[in-house]
């Protein structure tokens, strides 16, 4: 990756790209990857250029760490080369984290935004927690950008702040540079979708969180609808006055760049990766395998998945016994009670499934609760028939392109559905909507049947625009958007 940066770069984020695990007998720290989209598509960006990263360890004030670990030399996941130097760890006491990353973020943004608002919970005390969290992430950040200013006294940093974890720090940021006399070039990326305003004016604080964001000099997103729909908000909610063919947002006498960038992964990597990863599946040429890899997220439509499979088995009993379905299913955000439910119903699908079709050589879903390595990933993703990326709603999904990066051999076939931001792009994907079983069958059984020649040119064309369109590519168009700000430090209004 080659990535020509003019500012030193802080990225502030939820979290670090990995997890401090402490041997509770030894007293020794490890890193663990953090997996999801956000680490996967950052972490070689800050890697590449010596940069910073603000976020939390995994653990709490009252564990006490005193040191970042080293990454350990058979690491390969994206986070392997950053040093513990580049890191700044956020550590606060259990109960504010707990309130403001599973009662606020999780509980009720997550749902929120994934346009579900009858999941959503709101609660005042956790939005107060959400804002003092915040305002903590801002001190360390400070912390960061003090030590870019050492290092480069003549470049302005550029902070790039991360995910709807952390849409009220910028404000803090701006008021303490203004109070220390220093200049920063501040950028958001939201990395789930922005909902419409009919959604976002149902969070009782909505006008003070859209200020939050406002904070910063640019404002990306991964579509043109989300940016559209954070216009409407800013115009609908605050008064802003806004030029939406330019995509500027004027407040507090500063005008605000809206940028549309959609998120990808380092494909070259995944190709490498699946180059040399061993052979997943033994008798290839009986058996076909369908694969969904996820985190366990009400939002990725696992449910449904399971069901339209049962369906598939139903309308077309051929692929007894021929067809598996591997679901990974990686442990996600286990304290929240929806997620906890979630896991339950799957088990509880599972089986039900498994015992009515399981013949004595054959079982149809083999499901994996729990997280696998970078190259067992790239083998399945290889060697699978079919991938299942169906989610009810999605900010991007990299697991698409994951999926069509490792595609190196016989030709797979991507099911793609259009509620993923990837959806929009990816279109030679046969599309499915999750929300109807038999139509969702129906697909499955056309991507399990599909012609070679087909197959191929889909897939060709797939890799083909994402092997262009990669991180870099995204990082670059990132760059280019702050690097546009130059003057805007100064303010710049709409005219
Ligand atoms: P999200 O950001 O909601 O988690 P994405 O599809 O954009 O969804 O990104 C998920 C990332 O996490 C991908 O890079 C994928 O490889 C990784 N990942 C997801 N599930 C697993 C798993 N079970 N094992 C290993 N990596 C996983
Ligand atoms: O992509 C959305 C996101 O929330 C990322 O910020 C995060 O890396 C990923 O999903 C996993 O979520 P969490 O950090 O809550 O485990």
């Amino acid at each position: 990756m080659v990535i020509h940066s003019t500012s030193p770069m802080v990225v502030v984020a939820n979290r670090l790209p990995f997890v401090i695990c402490k041997n509770s007998k030894t007293g020794e720290l490890t890193r663990k990857y953090s997996a999801g989209g956000l680490v996967t598509a950052v972490a070689p960006v800050v890697v590449e250029t010596g940069g910073l990263w603000v976020g939390w360890s995994g653990l709490h004030l009252e564990d006490g760490i005193s040191a970042i670990p080293e990454s350990s030399p058979d690491d390969k996941s994206p986070t392997a080369g950053l040093r513990s130097d580049q890191v700044i760890p956020v550590n606060l006491p259990r109960k504010q984290f707990d309130d403001y990353y599973n009662g606020c973020c999780n509980a009720c943004f997550w749902p929120l935004f994934h346009s579900m608002p009858d999941k959503a919970v709101f609660e005042e005390d956790k939005w107060e927690a959400y804002v003092a969290v915040n305002e903590e992430f801002a001190k360390l950040t400070m912390d960061a950008v003090h030590k870019c200013y050492e290092r480069q006294p003549d470049q302005v940093p550029l902070v790039w702040i991360h995910d709807y974890h952390l849409m009220y720090t910028a404000n803090y940021i701006r008021n303490i540079c203004n109070d220390e006399g220093l200049k920063v070039k501040m950028a958001f990326f939201l990395h789930i979708p922005f909902p419409s305003w009919d959604i976002v004016r149902l969070f009782p604080w909505a006008s003070q969180l859209l200020q939050g964001i406002l904070g910063c000099d640019s404002v990306g997103f991964h579509l043109e609808d989300y940016c559209i729909n954070f216009i409407d908000c800013c115009h609908r909610i605050l008064g802003c006055r806004v030029d939406r063919k330019k995509r500027l947002i004027e407040h507090n006498k500063r005008s605000v760049s809206v940028h549309p960038l959609p998120i990808s992964i380092p494909y070259d990597r995944f190709v490498q990766m699946a180059e040399e990863a061993p052979e997943a599946i033994k008798n290839k040429n009986e058996q076909q395998l369908l694969l969904g890899v996820d985190r366990l997220d009400y939002t990725k439509g696992l449910v449904k998945r399971f069901k339209a499979f049962e369906r598939l088995l139903e309308l077309y009993p051929q692929h007894i016994e021929k067809v598996t379905l591997l679901q990974i299913a990686v442990p996600s955000r286990t304290d929240v009670k929806e997620y906890q439910e979630l896991k339950e119903e799957l088990d509880q699908i599972v089986g039900r499934i498994n015992g009515r079709f399981t013949t004595p050589n054959w079982s149809p879903i083999r499901y994996i609760y729990g997280s696998v390595t970078h190259d067992q990933l790239a083998a399945f993703y290889r060697d699978a028939s079919v991938a299942l990326v169906t989610p009810l709603r999605d900010g991007m999904n990299l697991v698409a392109k994951e999926f069509v990066a490792c595609q190196i051999k016989e030709p797979g076939v991507l099911v793609l559905s259009p509620f993923a931001g990837a959806g929009v792009t990816m279109q030679e994907a046969l599309q499915v909507n999750p929300y109807e079983q038999n139509q969702f069958a129906k697909v499955i059984h056309r991507a399990l049947t599909m012609p070679f020649d087909e197959r191929e040119l889909r897939m060709t064309q797939l890799r083909r625009r994402e092997k262009i369109r990669d991180v870099n590519f995204w990082l670059r168009e990132v760059l280019k958007s702050v690097d546009s700000l130059d003057e805007a430090c100064d303010s710049k209004l709409l005219r």
